[in-house]
């Protein structure tokens, strides 16, 4: 039976100048860069690596604790029903919710254009009966889907795993999910995976892996920017660096300048102190409270939390009220 359909619709090209959002995080009193500019084709490929890494417990456990509660989730999730994931990546969880047979409709949202597309087609293959729309978006700009998709009748899901949620500041985190409880309608719901405090020492080693892949993940960063915003960083003179602040309960990754240079982007120059750091990512961890706490504050209902044995990483369906 292959009556389903698959469409990308790409919203990047009307969205906010990427130039200007680096530019300015460049020129600012503590140099940062959104963790978004990860995400280009050799980005979300290496993040990819980085999900089968040893050290990188989030994916695997997040994965184990799917597939021993699949059923829960899929009741909560019903049938017939609409996923919305945001950051879809390569799509490996969804599988195990698609193989479940009872979804009519999938809606991947991703800011990497061929990473999106590649994945899109995959799944429509393997899974000839369920709709397939993929969005090239922004999601942590302005959230807009089309209209069908929002379709009031259809009972819907976003899925948010793999803790993208810690790249968040806290605040951004609460009002994120205040959105995405605003697109929603009473009885829909979100599914979302949280990364938990834990023994600081296995934090530090997740983004400090023996391989080197976070390091080369994180200077892609520089990579993207001389690609495709006219930057000429060179890379030999930037160092990873990635660490566990505890009382802020995040992971920092930046990336040190190991001499005093200038950097040029399109046509404004950019000066670096010896070890001066661009930040790149908050990678904030949540207690299974705390999480809870956060969602019941955005106008969420927690229905069911799951975690594994350790307590490595959690996974939380919540309800619109
Ligand atoms: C995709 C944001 C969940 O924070 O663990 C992995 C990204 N950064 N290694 C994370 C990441 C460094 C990842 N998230």
């Amino acid at each position: 039976m292959i009556n389903a359909s698959l469409r990308i619709i790409d919203q990047l090209t009307t969205q906010p100048d990427r130039f200007h959002e680096a530019l300015e995080g460049l020129t600012a009193q503590k140099k940062t860069l959104h963790p978004k500019f990860l995400y280009d084709q050799t980005g979300s490929e290496l993040f990819e690596q980085i999900t089968k890494l040893e050290e990188y417990y989030p994916t695997r456990t997040e994965l184990s604790i799917m597939e021993e509660s699949l059923d829960e989730m899929m009741r909560l999730i019903g049938t017939g029903s609409t996923i919305i994931e945001f950051g879809s990546g390569a799509s490996r969880k969804i599988r195990l919710l698609l193989e479940s047979g009872l979804i009519s409709e999938y809606v991947p949202i991703d800011i990497a254009k061929s990473f999106l597309k590649e994945s899109s087609e995959q799944l429509a293959s393997d899974y000839p009966n369920v709709d397939i729309t993929g969005i090239v978006a922004d999601y942590t700009g302005e959230l807009k889907l089309p209209q069908e998709i929002l379709d009031p009748s259809k009972k819907k899901t976003v899925f948010f795993p793999g803790s993208t949620i810690g790249n968040f500041e806290k605040k951004e985190a609460e009002s994120f999910l205040s959105t995405i409880a605003n697109l929603l309608l009473p009885g829909d719901g979100l599914l979302i995976g949280v990364d938990t405090k834990k023994d600081p020492s296995v934090l530090h080693d997740a983004y400090n892996d023996r391989k080197g892949v976070t390091s080369r993940f994180n200077l892609n960063m520089l990579e993207h920017l001389n690609r495709e915003l006219d930057a000429d960083f060179n890379l030999d003179t930037f160092k990873h660096y990635a660490y566990y602040n505890a009382p802020m309960g995040r992971v920092e990754m930046h990336l040190v300048s190991m001499i005093e240079q200038t950097v040029t982007i399109g046509d404004e120059t950019i000066p670096f102190r010896e070890h001066e750091t661009i930040h790149t990512e908050n990678s904030y961890k949540y207690s299974i409270d705390e999480f809870k706490n956060l969602a019941l504050r955005s106008g969420f209902l927690s229905e069911a939390i799951w975690t594994d044995d350790d307590q490595l990483f959690s996974i939380h369906y919540l309800k619109v009220e």
